[in-house]
């Protein structure tokens, strides 16, 4: 049957496409931008027709009212990662958490570790050819397409058309739901003085030539601030964002020194603003990859002077750091840190660079500050990247290495990095944790 017709016969509301999921099915959504909010509200308006469906994701920008306790008999909520919106039901212990590294969910969806009975995806409309374009996300989000018994998709004609492993034939996908309204967009972080300072002392260790990988939020656009005098910058990054764009028209990211997929900019999934979406439609410089080939560390590694800039949430005096929980409160996941991470140490040039960059405290909601730099990780924290992993930690008091370093020299240089407020409290916890003076 012709691709048109088969289309057409599949268009149908979205309560209608949602009958399609059994009880006792696991759905998975797309990944972030990519996730149809219109089909997650659907499911939850019709709760009742559901027992036990098990929903499955990394990053969701909806309102996760799956996760909820009211709705515990229907749904049951086992995140890859956690956002504001599902952190609640890890909490209350009704959602369940599974860690996992970013570049290998493909892969356990493939082995059936995750099985995927129904995608929930958001396509732009068919291109000539019968091809939808997820546009702003391959990571697992193909992977799960190629595995799922069901496809739900809504056809919204504001995704970007964009290059790379990132279309799902029209004959795949068993319902359409059509609508027209703009993505969501992840507007550019507040960058106050200590995220300018942060900025500079990632970008003092971020050469010419160099191919970045960066996370979300506001220091990775501290760092992007800093980089205008730059050349010939490459991106092979989990995602980017709209200060990439700003540096593309500089001329600062050309990427015409990569030494993997040289003049392109490599990504698994797109966040960012309209800027952002319409930069990546029909740019043949964007090509969207799998997560398991972008964060794959032996991929990650054949790129040369690779740097990676990522976020935590604290660094213990060894150079634990632990990026995804507040003790045991799990309020986000491992993401891409560690496959960056790993794959800049095992860069064929030698010349990789790993950065975990902080502000050196955290300012909590009643205003009172604490270090993020401590003797010991909280009570039940887990540790994202290991201490034989750590590499370069920044705060806006400078930068302490750690490869190579003993636990000591490690210690001191992370306490002449934290908050002034804290250094003397620190320098006794030394004295305490290690039975030695400062
Ligand atoms: N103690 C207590 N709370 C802390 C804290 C600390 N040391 N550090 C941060 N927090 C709290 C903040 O107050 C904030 O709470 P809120 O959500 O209730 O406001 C929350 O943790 C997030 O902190 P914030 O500074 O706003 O984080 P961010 O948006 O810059 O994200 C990470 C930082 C570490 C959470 C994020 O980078 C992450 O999830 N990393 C792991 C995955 C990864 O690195 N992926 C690769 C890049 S895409």
């Amino acid at each position: 049957m012709d691709w048109k017709q088969i289309y057409e016969e599949r268009k149908m509301s979205a309560d209608e496409a949602v009958k399609k999921v059994k009880s006792g099915d696991r759905v998975v959504f797309a990944h972030a931008v990519a996730e149809s909010l219109v089909l997650a509200d659907a499911l939850v308006a019709n709760k009742e027709n559901y027992k036990n469906v098990t929903i499955s994701h990394m990053v969701t920008l909806g309102k996760g009212e799956y996760s909820l306790p009211e709705n515990k008999e229907h749904f049951t909520f086992e995140g890859w990662f956690t956002s504001p919106s599902t952190r609640k039901s890890l909490e209350q212990g009704h959602g369940e958490f599974v860690p996992v590294f970013f570049h290998e969910v493909p892969k356990y969806i493939r082995k059936g570790i995750f099985h995927v009975d129904v995608l929930f995806v958001t396509v732009a409309p068919p291109d000539e050819n019968g091809k939808c374009c997820v546009g702003v996300s391959s990571d697992y989000t193909m992977q799960a397409a190629k595995s799922a018994k069901i496809i739900l998709a809504e056809v919204n004609d504001q995704v970007p058309y964009v290059y790379g492993d990132c279309f799902i034939d029209v004959e795949d996908i068993d319902a359409f739901v059509e609508t027209s309204h703009p993505l969501f967009e992840s507007k550019p972080a507040k960058i106050g003085p200590v995220e300018e300072a942060i900025g500079k002392h990632c970008a003092s260790l971020i050469e010419d030539g160099s191919t970045l990988q960066l996370g979300i939020g506001a220091i990775p656009d501290a760092v992007l601030a800093q980089l205008g005098d730059k050349k010939h910058l490459g991106i092979h990054s989990e995602m980017f964002s709209d200060g990439v764009v700003d540096l593309y028209e500089k001329g600062v990211f050309d990427c015409s020194e990569k030494s993997l997929n040289k003049g392109k900019m490599i990504a698994t999934f797109l966040m960012g603003t309209k800027k952002l979406y319409d930069f990546a439609d029909h740019n043949p410089i964007v090509e969207m990859r799998p997560v398991d080939y972008v964060n794959n560390p032996e991929v990650v590694a054949q790129n040369s002077k690779l740097v990676c800039i990522n976020a935590c949430v604290q660094v213990d005096f060894m150079g634990q750091i632990c990026s995804e929980c507040i003790g045991t409160k799990q309020i986000s996941g491992v993401g891409g840190q560690v496959d960056f991470v790993r794959g800049a140490a095992m860069t064929h040039d030698g010349l990789g660079k790993a950065i975990i960059a902080m502000p050196s405290v955290n300012v909590m909601k009643d205003g009172t500050k604490i270090s993020k730099i401590v003797p010991y990780l909280d009570h039940g924290a887990a540790v994202t990247t290991s201490r034989c992993d750590a590499d370069y930690i920044v705060t806006e008091y400078g930068i302490a290495e750690m490869k190579g370093r003993t636990l000591h020299d490690r210690a001191r240089q992370l306490i002449d990095i934290a908050h002034p407020d804290f250094r003397e409290e620190l320098k006794e916890q030394f004295k305490e944790r290690f039975n030695i003076p400062y």
